[in-house]
């Protein structure tokens, strides 16, 4: 064998084993899931060096890689795209353009990107607003709100809070002909935090008159406490989130004080005087016998108290839906909530469907075998899947179904 085939050999070797990662075989399009995970880690491993240098932010260039798939707000013959603000806080608004005898429906749409990242330019999530104004005939509001680590908790909640609060009002639902008795807010990931803990507050807000009909969490983060769940220990290396990622995104939104996310991936940042909140994301009680498998339930094991007084944020139900107490979760509208069987937040919503029904709240549960974390994603060119579609259209039928 001459050298240059030797080295091709060892070239192909070393790329095949680069882009291979472990992917359930129960996933289509197994190979283009794993070159666009290799292309994710290709993007956190530049992030790491530059970071170590010292040059940048790891965050920042996730988010330069992000930005590319930035869009201008371009209207089409259905909808009319327009970026303006509501309180001060940047929206892509779309309204359809069909002529409708009656008021419309209106969804609030807050992206993912575990508060770092992300934007609701962003092409898919451009495209997905797109869709929703046309297949409902609805006005969709997209949020533009400020990101770790530039902006900590709860910058984010706030500006999310203060769009929502804006456009509850009935001068503003009137100026937009939207039905006041049928508004949804929906996030995915991080966004689907952010609407649960919004629509968990609004409960509270005495001067927001109009109700949300329905919240659609699509594979949302729930809770800070346990960072081993289950879904955590399995899904630990699975596309695109890996666990190293998400305990990153975490403990960015509350600071970029390393020592609370090195707390966070041993799983011992909770103080032992928070100890009462373990019941809200007890694993034991609130997973489904099919969920927990064979991992047994342990004990926490409690950090010092300098992490909880530094940066309570993480123990605060408005970035943490999961840690409100059952008295606050009576009055949530009907709640959507969709999960993925490969995904460490998968046990973040499943609990929370377990919380919610427990106090009496309608919830329709979609848990997606053969999904990963981030599907909705992967709608556009070239990195569009066929999962991307599927989770997108079942999403969006169930809204026009149930708004
Ligand atoms: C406009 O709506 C029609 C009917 O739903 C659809 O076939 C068409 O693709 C839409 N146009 C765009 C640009 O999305
Ligand atoms: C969690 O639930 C299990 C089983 O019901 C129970 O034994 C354990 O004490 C609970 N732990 C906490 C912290 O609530």
């Amino acid at each position: 064998m001459g050298t240059k085939s030797l080295c091709l050999l060892l070239a192909s070797v070393l790329v095949a084993y680069y882009v291979y990662t472990p992917v359930p075989e129960t996933i289509e399009e197994r190979w283009k899931l794993m070159l666009i995970n290799a292309g994710f880690r290709t993007v956190a491993h530049v992030a790491e060096f530059a970071e170590w240098l010292g040059l940048v932010h790891y965050m920042e260039v996730l988010m330069m890689i992000t930005s590319i798939e930035y869009t201008a707000p371009i209207s089409d013959e259905n909808v009319t795209v327009t970026d303006t603000k509501f309180n001060n806080v940047p929206v892509r608004l779309y309204v359809p353009r069909k002529q409708s005898s009656g008021l419309k429906r209106a969804v609030i749409y807050i992206h993912g990107g575990g508060w770092c990242v992300g934007g609701s330019a962003m092409e898919p999530y451009d495209l997905l607003s797109r869709w929703t104004a046309n297949e409902l005939n609805a006005v969709v509001i997209s949020i533009e709100y400020r990101l770790a680590p530039m902006y900590h908790f709860p910058v984010q909640f706030e500006d999310v809070y203060a769009v929502v609060k804006f456009f509850l009002q009935n001068s503003v639902l009137a100026q937009y002909e939207v039905d006041p008795n049928r508004i949804c807010i929906s996030g995915d990931s991080a966004g689907g935090n952010l609407a649960a803990a919004v629509a968990q507050q609004l409960l509270d807000d005495a001067e927001v008159k109009a109700k949300l009909k329905i919240q659609a969490l699509l594979y949302p983060a729930l809770q800070t406490l346990d960072l081993d769940l289950p879904s955590y220990k399995d899904n630990e290396n699975k596309p695109i989130l890996p666990k190293s990622l998400m305990v990153r995104f975490w403990s960015e939104y509350f600071t970029t004080d390393v020592s609370l996310k090195e707390a966070m991936a041993s799983n011992r940042h909770v103080p032992a005087e928070s100890s009462h909140l373990f019941r809200f994301v007890n694993w034991s009680n609130l997973l489904p016998e099919k969920f927990k498998k064979d991992h047994v339930y342990a004990s926490p094991i409690y950090g010092s108290s300098r992490l909880g007084k530094k940066y309570p944020g993480f123990l605060d139900p408005r970035a943490a839906p999961l840690l409100a107490d059952d008295t606050k979760l009576f009055g949530l509208p009907v709640t959507y909530v969709l999960t993925c069987q490969h995904d460490v937040l998968r046990d973040d919503g499943i609990m929370y469907v377990s919380r919610l029904r427990k106090v009496g709240i309608e919830v329709i549960h979609d848990h997606i075998e053969d999904a990963i974390h981030g599907a909705l994603i992967f709608i556009t060119s070239p990195t569009d899947l066929a999962l991307g579609h599927r989770v997108a259209n079942k999403y969006i039928k169930w809204l026009n179904m149930n708004l």
